[in-house]
């Protein structure tokens, strides 16, 4: 089955005003997929719709919202029974910086809010709707930062696990109903996001419309991809080479050296 008959007509990529939420909804377009583009800045939203429509042929949607504010799981319903949305893909995140105690608790709660709170209400709202139709995809965008707990990044590497492993259990609990589930475990991904808060690289960046598209090619085949060469090599060490200690104390200290 093709693409678009597997995933289509409409995809939803929370997280695609910019960086790798903005090359999954190219990537979607590309394939023939109408998209409904969500993220907060309204006019960023319209004009990539705009270009998107422009590049692709497609139709594209912007829904203007935060995911952190509460009211999401009524807007995705409204979202998803206007249009059949095959396939939700969920990118944005939030990344509070800092040592746990250096940052006060409202960040990393809201951390917990866009990472977790937002994948789990979309992933119930529209995989149910998948679920009852008897198709559809969806992507949890992880991080390769969810394998072990990260020192100044000790919330959000949590958060990443738990996408992770939800999208695990969602794997083995949707196949039967024809939904395919995928974690994207990405590394270094030369975003906005990225290029603000890195000072400098210290593994190989990958395109972000790369990692759209290795994971793209990856859905269907199994819960979880690991796009880039170096990345899965740097999986395989910290998941099954290192003891935990050792792997905690060298993803700890990559990342302080990202942060300069
Ligand atoms: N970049 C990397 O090196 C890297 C590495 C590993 C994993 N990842 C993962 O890849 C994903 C994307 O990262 P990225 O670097 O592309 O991020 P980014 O450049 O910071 O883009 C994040 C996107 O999410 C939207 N967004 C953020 N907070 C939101 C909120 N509360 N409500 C609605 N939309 C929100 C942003 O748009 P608005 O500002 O308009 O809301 C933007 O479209 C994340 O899940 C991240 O954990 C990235």
């Amino acid at each position: 089955m093709s693409f678009e008959r597997r995933y289509g007509p409409w995809a939803l990529v929370a997280g695609a005003s910019e960086g790798l939420g903005l090359a999954f909804a190219h990537a979607c377009a590309a394939r023939g997929l109408h998209v409904v583009m969500v993220a907060r800045r309204a006019e960023v939203l319209a004009e990539r719709a705009r270009e998107l429509r422009a590049r692709h042929g497609v139709e594209a949607r912007v829904l203007a919202l935060d995911l952190a504010a509460p009211g999401l799981a009524e807007a995705a319903g409204a979202i998803a029974d206007e249009l059949p949305i095959g396939l939700a893909i969920f990118d944005a995140a939030y990344a509070p910086r800092g040592e746990l105690h250096a940052l006060p608790l409202e960040d990393h709660l809201k951390a917990i809010d866009v990472n977790v709170r937002a994948p789990l209400v979309l992933s119930h709202v529209l995989g149910g709707a998948m679920r009852a139709r008897g198709r559809g995809g969806i992507v949890v965008v992880s991080s390769v930062a969810g394998l072990r707990g990260t020192e100044t990044l000790a919330t959000y590497s949590a958060t990443k696990a738990f996408g992770r492993v939800l999208a695990e259990g969602l794997y083995a609990e949707l196949a039967p109903h024809g939904v395919d589930v995928l974690a994207c475990l990405a590394g270094a991904t030369r975003t906005p996001g990225y290029e603000a808060t890195t000072a400098r690289d210290v593994s190989p960046v990958m395109e972000p419309d790369v990692v759209a598209r290795l994971t793209l090619d990856a859905l269907g085949r199994g819960p979880v991809v690991v796009p880039g060469l170096a990345n899965r090599a740097a999986t395989v060490l910290l998941e099954r080479l290192l003891p935990r200690r050792v792997a905690i104390a060298l993803i700890g200290r990559s990342t302080r050296g990202l942060q300069g």
